[in-house]
């Protein structure tokens, strides 16, 4: 079972945890989830339909192994530190990772509720328990709610085309990243392809925001935070630091 004396080692002193269940920790009163994905079915829909890699392979038009590999070669970037997965939702596509790393701690942060439920529940079927080193955070991306610069490595996949606040979300990471720390993002964007009607369209329907690749760009610039980026179909795959 997570060590709580570790994780609050790292958060803001302004900050109360409130234990929900064992591993995973709120800093909201118990009872209170702000997250959109808590609505009802949004996120069974979430995790069946959006993680499905068919979906990810027809419509977007990458691999949903490309967030393994990604993932991976993150948390190698660096042997010591705390690792931060920022809007982590049910680890779909990383717990496979995760089951197998446990020289770093790390810190699973999402807005939902039942979607960390889903990720610890996914992450203690493949290994068969919670690592001590390893905490389920239900928190604000926007404002989150730890030290400066604690984490040298921090992966946040999906996260950007959920909000219309980009820069506050990577003033967040900024803020908390070591100065030596790196961090890889992914978020939908728009392309040439023919799914991009279907990418307006949700966005239209307030499911996502529809970016180009230049407003993203210059949201990071914007925030003096330099990056490289690949793009593959819809995704967008950038690395800072
Ligand atoms: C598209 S999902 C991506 C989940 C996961 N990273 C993945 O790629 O499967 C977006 C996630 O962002 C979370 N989220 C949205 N707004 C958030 C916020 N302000 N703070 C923390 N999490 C947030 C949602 O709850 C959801 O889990």
């Amino acid at each position: 079972m997570a060590d709580i004396n570790m994780l609050s080692e790292i958060i803001s002193e302004d900050v109360t945890l409130n234990l929900v269940e064992p591993d995973i920790y709120s800093v909201y009163s118990t009872g209170d989830s702000p997250g959109s994905y808590d609505g009802i079915g949004a996120s069974t829909i979430y995790d069946v339909v959006a993680c499905n890699r068919f979906y990810n392979w027809l419509m977007w038009g990458y691999s949903v192994k490309d967030y393994a590999a990604l993932c991976e070669d993150s948390l190698a970037s660096s042997s010591e530190g705390w690792v931060l997965d920022l809007a982590c939702g049910s680890l779909a596509f990383t717990a496979e990772i995760y089951a197998i790393f446990s020289n770093r701690p790390v810190v699973f942060l999402d807005q939902s509720l039942k979607l960390l439920r889903k990720g610890k529940s996914r992450l203690e079927k493949l290994k068969g328990n919670i690592s001590e080193n390893m905490f389920f955070l239900h928190a604000d991306a926007l404002d989150l709610p730890f030290k400066d610069n604690v984490f040298h490595t921090i992966i946040s996949l999906n996260l950007l085309h959920c909000l219309n606040d980009v820069k506050t979300v990577l003033s967040e990471i900024k803020r908390v990243l070591t100065v030596d720390g790196n961090s890889v993002l992914t978020t939908l964007i728009q392309s040439s392809r023919w799914s991009n009607r279907y990418l307006n369209m949700l966005a239209g329907s307030g499911a996502l925001i529809s970016r180009s690749s230049d407003d993203l760009l210059s949201a990071f610039d914007e925030m003096e935070m330099q990056v490289t980026h690949e793009i593959k179909g819809n995704l967008a795959f950038i690395k800072y630091g």
